[in-house]
């Protein structure tokens, strides 16, 4: 059911600065960004492979991306799993006993269908499926 990592995000607290940091350090380019107003964050998409880099900072204090920053700091936030059915990975994964942060997929970034896990049922990190859109690079 789950194909391959579609993306590992990444908190960071200045999303130009981190862009400039994968750009310039690992000579990476970050393809989009958006801006994702309900969540209160702004994402910036790196394409590596047939996966991707998700930056992700805060647009409010209310955040929870804000509260994970100021409880870790800069650090990996969350992985990702493609999958070419949401609805039934979360179900799946609800009936295994993880505890689910979203009980029905909903909508994320770059018009993709997610749903996320608890990170207490998932070794301490928070997972997230993402319905696979074919375009790993979008
Ligand atoms: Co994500």
């Amino acid at each position: 059911m789950l194909s391959r990592i579609d993306h590992v995000g990444i908190a960071v607290r200045d999303l130009d600065e981190a862009i400039r940091t994968y750009e310039r350090r690992l000579g990476l380019r970050s393809t989009g960004r958006e801006r994702l107003e309900h969540e209160g964050i702004e994402v910036a998409m790196i394409p590596i492979g047939e996966s991707r880099i998700e930056l992700i900072s805060p647009l409010r204090p209310d955040s929870t991306v804000e509260k994970f920053l100021r409880d870790r700091g800069e650090a990996v936030h969350h992985v990702a799993y493609a999958t070419d059915d949401v609805a039934a990975s979360l179900e799946h994964a609800g009936t295994a006993g993880a505890q689910l942060l979203d009980e029905a997929p909903r909508a994320g970034a770059h018009g993709t269908r997610i749903g996320f896990v608890h990170p207490k049922s998932v070794c301490g990190v928070l997972t997230e499926f993402v319905e696979a859109d074919g375009q790993p690079g979008a």
